[in-house]
């Protein structure tokens, strides 16, 4: 397919990343991202906040800062009461508030399946710019939230999700990258993502193929949140995850000790993920030491980037 272009376009479709960026002046650019889906959780009000943090987080990811959003909402009005969708955007307009971004808008449909959403638009220095190229050789990865939301929602559909999951990955999908991103502009950061749903091997990935350099993970310093452990065993694994594995499989090296249970959470799809920060490496301890400070307590160095195997991801114990 061929897309128009523009010399004002940074990031647009022939180099697909977290959003697109416009350049308005030397000074200013726009990033614009569009995210929305299915309810994950049963509460409308903590689906509303975690929807608009999980599209919010793409702004962050670049090293943005969003400032007007607007809604989008599918809703079955003809079976479900008004006022849960009220609650949810309620959720949506309070986790705005927290993050200083203004609604501007908002679209509605009539749908059988609700889906809710925004789309957003921040402000960046065109200089300033964080993609997921650009990695150097050295580097050091930080993952800023656990991993296995997946997993557990798959659980809670299943009804056998603990409350105290529940409530752990609720808050941790509703919690802005905010924090994380703010932390990281202190830092010779030089690539960023947030992982979402191709899990996160899916979006290492995307920073490795068709370099020149390989990936290291360590997956014993990953943060996986504990009952993910214990629901992955249990085969409570989402077909997302499978998918992603079947993508991705021909670029990762796995170390046989790993075990299964931990490659079923690495591939697991994540909803409003923490943030991939590839960092230079003197700088890494610091800057997860600067994360914990601002309460982002599961913040860890988990992998590097390795001169090779080139364009593969190779997963240690
Ligand atoms: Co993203
Ligand atoms: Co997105
Ligand atoms: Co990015």
């Amino acid at each position: 397919m061929e897309f128009p272009t523009d010399p004002n376009l940074i990031v647009g479709m022939d180099n697909v990343d977290d959003a697109g960026v416009y350049k308005i002046t030397d000074d200013i650019a726009i990033i614009q991202t569009v995210d929305f889906f299915t309810p994950i959780v049963d509460d409308p009000y903590w689906f509303g906040q975690i929807a608009a943090a999980n599209a919010l987080s793409d702004v962050y990811a670049m090293g943005g800062i969003p400032k007007t959003a607007m809604n989008i909402v599918a809703f079955p009005i003809k079976e479900m009461d008004i006022s849960i969708l009220r609650k949810i955007i309620q959720g949506g307009l309070d986790k705005m508030k927290e993050a200083d971004v203004v609604l501007v808008g908002g679209h509605s449909v009539e749908d059988k399946e609700l889906k809710y959403g925004l789309s957003v638009t921040g402000f960046i220095h065109p200089d300033r710019i964080l993609t997921k190229k650009n990695l150097k050789i050295g580097d050091r990865l930080i993952l800023t939230k656990p991993l296995g939301t997946g997993i557990i929602n798959t659980a809670i559909k299943g009804g056998l999700a603990s409350r105290e999951a529940i409530e752990f990955v609720t808050r941790l999908m509703a919690t802005l990258n905010r924090d994380a991103a703010q932390v990281m502009e202190g830092f010779p950061v030089h690539a960023c993502t947030d992982i979402t749903g191709f899990g996160l091997i899916g979006h290492v990935a995307e920073m490795v193929v068709d370099s020149d350099f390989g990936i290291g993970l360590w997956s014993e310093k990953i943060p996986i949140i504990p009952e993910a452990f214990d629901y992955a065993a249990m085969g409570l694994v989402p077909a997302g995850a499978y998918k992603n594995r079947e993508f991705r499989e021909g670029m990762v090296d796995i170390s046989p000790s790993v075990k299964q249970a931990v490659l079923d959470i690495l591939y697991d799809p994540q909803t409003s993920g923490g943030l991939l920060i590839c960092v230079e490496s003197e700088s890494a301890g610091d800057l997860v030491n600067e994360l914990k400070k601002k309460g982002i307590d599961d913040a860890a160095i988990i992998g590097e980037v390795l001169s090779k195997p080139k364009g593969k991801i190779v997963v240690n114990p």
